[in-house]
């Protein structure tokens, strides 16, 4: 196969920072993608609708204006959010989702939430207004393993979350395990789904220490065995509807990936519907690529599916070793000095 032609596709989990580091990533998903869920992990976090809608300007006014991209705001969840935000932010258009940070979980979760009690009234308000909780699913604390921390999650957090609030939608947000995978299978379609990364598509935790610790592999949710990576590949290219694209592009400025503590998080925006092509390619089936781009994720938050097409050709191309990241800062992509078999030639109208 030469060529692929599909519905333009969204980006159901994207984290684009804010100024400087926002102007710099931005006009690299909006090549690519219609939408994007963009994560409100700024710091402070975005907790309120006048926060997110701000926020949203501020997107938009960095952006080519050439290149059409709707920002896809969600508000960050904490012990306090009450439910009158809730409500407010069912009704703002620029509002799609709520996101569960469990507290200390990743990057800028210091605020969110202790204990998931604690939001139950949020939770209630969100299951009546049909907005959508978006969950970073890992477990916290020393005791959990790093490498059990979704499978750990889904037995103490999500398993009674389902139970508790029998009509709360949920995205499963960047899932990493087959224990994920079979969770969602095992539920109701209407009410869970999940996203899934090119990252863990792509590599497994032998990424992370392959000549060396190789700190632009480290995410959270950490990658994880081989065994879970091909049942993250099985998931996204047969299982139609069920598991749908999320980047979780994450940029870091390298200084900050390149410490003695390297922050988590990997930067797939530059290339990312390629990234999503080498993986589809790798298991043999584009059937359901388009379907897993393009379509299942506007499905279940309810949206129009995009108009416009893109095509991606076969042809090899170099990642960029480096990337610029705003005020003197770099980045280093995802595949940095790495041949792609799979080009982008463009969104057409
Ligand atoms: O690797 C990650 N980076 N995982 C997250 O959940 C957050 C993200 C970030 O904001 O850097
Ligand atoms: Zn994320």
């Amino acid at each position: 196969m030469q060529t692929l032609t599909l519905i333009q596709p969204d980006d159901w989990h994207l984290h684009l920072r804010d100024g400087a580091a926002m102007k710099a990533v931005v006009n690299d998903s909006a090549r690519q993608f219609a939408r994007a869920i963009v994560m409100p992990n700024l710091n402070p976090p975005v907790t309120t609708v006048a926060e997110a809608e701000a926020y949203r300007t501020r997107i938009l006014a960095a952006l080519d204006p050439a290149l059409s991209f709707e920002p896809l705001m969600t508000l960050y969840l904490t012990d306090n959010t009450p439910s009158v935000e809730i409500v407010r932010a069912a009704a703002s258009p620029s509002v799609h989702a709520v996101k569960l940070y469990p507290a200390g979980a990743t990057t800028h979760s210091d605020r969110g939430v202790t204990d998931i009690r604690k939001t139950h009234e949020a939770l209630e308000a969100m299951q009546q207004q049909g907005l959508p909780l978006l969950v970073h699913g890992e477990a916290t604390g020393d005791a959990v393993d790093i490498f059990d921390r979704e499978k750990v999650f889904i037995e103490r957090t999500l398993e009674p979350l389902m139970r508790d609030f029998p009509e709360l939608r949920i995205v499963f947000e960047h899932i990493t395990t087959s224990d994920a995978v079979d969770f969602v299978l095992s539920q109701d379609p209407g009410r869970l789904v999940a996203t899934i990364t090119p990252h863990h598509l792509l590599i497994n935790r032998n990424a992370l220490f392959k000549g060396g610790l190789n700190p632009h592999h480290y995410c959270l949710p950490v990658v994880k065995r081989e065994e879970h990576r091909q049942a993250l590949l099985a998931a996204a290219t047969n299982k139609p509807g069920r598991f749908f694209a999320g980047t979780d592009s994450a940029p870091h400025p390298r200084h900050a990936k390149e410490s003695t503590c390297g922050c988590a998080g990997i930067y797939s925006a530059r290339s990312a519907v390629e990234l999503y092509a080498t993986a589809f390619e790798q298991a043999g089936d584009f059937t359901h690529f388009e379907t897993f781009l393009s379509t299942a994720g506007a499905a279940f938050y309810r949206l129009p599916v995009n108009t416009a097409t893109i095509t991606l050709v076969r042809e090899d191309w170099v990642m960029p070793e480096r990337l610029p990241f705003g005020e003197g800062e770099e980045l280093v992509p995802f595949r940095a000095g790495e041949t792609l078999r799979w080009k982008l030639q463009g969104a057409n109208a």
